[in-house]
């Protein structure tokens, strides 16, 4: 696209984000708060890109989370633990820049936040002013009550994360479902020291259902389960999983809703051999020069190699 302001014309290998009929409404805090208190449950998906982050805003998905699992969906690490906040950011503006409607949580990495209420607010700011984030995610419970209120109290939303906190796995023993045994009520405290710090939401992750649904009556601010059960007031999903891009194991409470791995592997199967049989490009995909440039150029050649002394 030109214009007089910008005369570059747009690359040809991809279009930018698309302009809108007319501007739509931006998903808030409060609204996820309104959705709770109708008993209307809504997805959230993480978003690492401006592609991803404009087909899954295009689609209604209320609230995209650029979450540290970025650091095994984007940069290949074994776990979530490695990302850093300098990592991150370039991934947070580009959803940010790419969204018309949905509500933008950037995800603080392990590291960032732990130190300290300061060290907490620091890192959000860097989020939401580098970043251009809505709002801000850390994992932990009471423990990270005074870092929530730091946050919040300087104006940044701050949704929770408790359970199975991936940046805690050595810690937690692995991949365990949390929430059983005399766990419970620890989970349920838990939630309850984020909302009174102001935290705006609650992922819970790994949890059993019975613990989530007592947890999801007793807050005010909406719940969002992973592997939680069906009674949270919202669900999330990493996109690689419910898209089918994951290759290897997925876990139980992973519902794929199609195979992108089967379909990439295949087209790109497709596109190696008409290359190699030379079927691609066609001659749909090439330029060519105009009729009286084509004539002369040829002839050209031919004089060049009628030359003596050329070959
Ligand atoms: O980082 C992430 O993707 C998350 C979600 C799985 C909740 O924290």
């Amino acid at each position: 696209m030109t214009s007089a302001s910008n005369p570059e014309v747009a690359a040809p290998y991809g279009t930018g984000p698309s302009t809108p009929a007319k501007p739509a409404k931006r998903v808030r805090i409060h609204h996820l708060r309104e959705l709770k208190e109708r008993g209307e449950p809504w997805p959230m998906l993480t978003a690492y890109d401006m592609y991803t982050a404009e087909l899954f805003d295009e689609a209604g998905i209320p609230v995209l989370l650029v979450g540290d699992s970025a650091s095994n969906n984007v940069y290949g690490y074994d776990t979530s633990l490695p990302v850093t906040v300098d990592e991150m950011i370039p991934l947070v503006r580009a959803v940010t820049r790419s969204v018309k409607r949905a509500l933008v949580v950037a995800d603080l990495p392990f590291g960032s936040y732990q130190l300290s209420p300061e060290q907490a607010l620091a890192t959000s700011v860097r989020m939401m002013k580098e970043g251009r984030a809505h709002a801000v995610k850390l994992e932990g419970g009471r423990a990270f009550a005074p870092h929530v209120k730091a946050i919040t109290t300087a104006g940044v939303p701050v949704m929770g994360h408790i359970g199975f906190t991936p940046q805690s796995e050595h810690n937690l023993g692995g991949y365990r479902v949390q929430g059983r045994g005399g766990a419970a009520d620890q989970l349920v405290e838990d939630a309850l020291a984020l909302q009174e710090a102001g935290a705006f939401a609650v992922v819970m992750e790994m949890v059993t259902a019975e613990v989530a649904k007592k947890i999801t009556h007793e807050l005010k601010i909406p719940t969002i389960g992973i592997g939680a059960g069906p009674d949270c007031d919202g669900q999330v999903l990493v996109w690689h999983d419910l898209l089918g891009l994951t290759t290897g194991h997925v876990p139980r409470f992973v519902k794929p809703y199609a195979s992108l791995a089967v379909t990439v592997v295949a087209a790109l199967r497709a596109y190696a051999s008409d290359v190699r049989e030379r079927r691609f490009p066609g001659t749909e995909h090439e330029y060519r020069m105009a009729d009286g440039e084509r004539e002369s150029f040829e002839a050209e050649l031919a004089a060049q190699a009628d030359a003596p002394g050329t070959r």
